[in-house]
């Protein structure tokens, strides 16, 4: 087991509404809603504690509207590290029509001032230190700056710490520059984050070579449903998953992620890494939500996954 800190910026809470068919400017009645805390470091989290890791969690959190976030981290017993800012965590809305169709509605969340971020630095370098990895995950709130984000890596990889990371955009492009251990873009945020398109394993490879040239050890590239790249120095793996049936994949490159890490920290070998984690985001996209209720569906979809080194075809 190990012990893990997740770096969620920029949390929402995530209201779906499900309903028959959304009327545009009309009154609109639901069958189901449902509010529960989430973003992308609160998911790799909850994946984490399903497979045993022990888990701190931090970020900002609105401090009017914590209940939710704050009953999740009790009922998981982890640590609590969220630095509080005033107002409200964003909201973000998916309306779930019958036909299967989503709508997203992305609330903008508060503006987090120049102190909130210093406090967030100053409890991470006392609270960071002993464990086994970071993981920063997603999106960067209002007032935060990419160039801050690259001295959070700074600062945790100058304590020693492996960093995860997991954005887009400007953020991930800045962060790339502080070298973290681990990446996992998908197609198009590698691409946006070289600038050039990365259309083929030969290319994806070459990418992977002058990101290990700055420091970034693990190369872990999502392709959807085809699977995963996943390049460290010397070696490169290609998983494909099992064929399911989609409920949604909403959580699904939080469980590859998480999944990475497991086998990452543990004694298992780069196959069975790979393996298991893709299995593990497999099962996610068979389910609504995500995370693993039960080990033992695992092994199934194990079985299912092809991992193959990246040279054969
Ligand atoms: N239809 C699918 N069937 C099986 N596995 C899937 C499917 N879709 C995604 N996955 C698995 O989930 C992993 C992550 O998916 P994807 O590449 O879409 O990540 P992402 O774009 O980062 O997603 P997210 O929106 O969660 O950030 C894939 O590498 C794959 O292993
Ligand atoms: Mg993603």
């Amino acid at each position: 087991m190990a012990k893990i800190l997740t770096l969620t910026l920029n949390p929402a809470l995530d209201l779906t509404v499900q309903l028959p068919l959304l009327s545009l400017g009309q009154v609109n009645r639901s069958d189901e809603m449902h509010t529960h805390a989430a973003g992308k470091g609160v998911n790799v989290a909850q994946v984490l504690a399903d497979l045993g890791h022990q888990l701190t969690v931090s970020g900002f959190l609105g401090e009017d509207n914590l209940q939710a976030f704050e009953t999740l981290f009790a009922k998981r017993g982890f640590v609590d590290a969220f630095v509080r800012v005033p107002g409200e965590t964003r909201t973000n809305i998916k309306v779930a029509e019958h036909d299967g169709r989503i709508t997203d509605i992305n609330g903008p969340g508060p503006v987090v001032s120049a102190q909130a971020q210093q406090a967030l630095l100053e409890r991470l370098t006392q609270i960071a230190p002993g464990h086994d990895a970071v993981v920063v995950a997603g999106s960067l709130p209002r007032g935060v700056s990419a160039k801050w984000l690259r001295e959070l890596i700074e600062r945790l990889k100058a304590l020693g710490l492996k960093v995860a990371l997991d954005t887009s955009g400007e953020a991930l492009r800045e962060a790339l520059k502080a070298g973290p251990w681990l990446i996992k873009p998908n197609t198009e945020e590698l691409a946006d984050a070289l600038g050039c398109a990365v259309t083929s394993p030969v290319a994806e490879a070459e990418a992977a070579t002058r990101l290990h040239a700055q420091g970034i050890e693990h190369v872990v590239v999502s392709h959807g449903a085809d699977g995963v790249n996943w390049f460290s120095v010397g070696a490169a793996l290609h998983a494909t998953p099992p064929k399911v049936s989609v409920a949604s994949t909403v959580g699904a490159g939080d469980s590859l992620l998480a999944g990475m890490l497991h086998g990452l920290l543990s004694t298992d070998t780069p196959e069975q890494t790979l393996r298991t984690a893709t299995a593990i985001a497999a099962l996610a996209v068979t389910q609504i939500g995500f995370g693993i209720q039960d080990a033992a569906q695992l092994a199934p979809l194990e079985q299912g996954v092809r991992v193959r080194p990246l040279t054969e075809q």
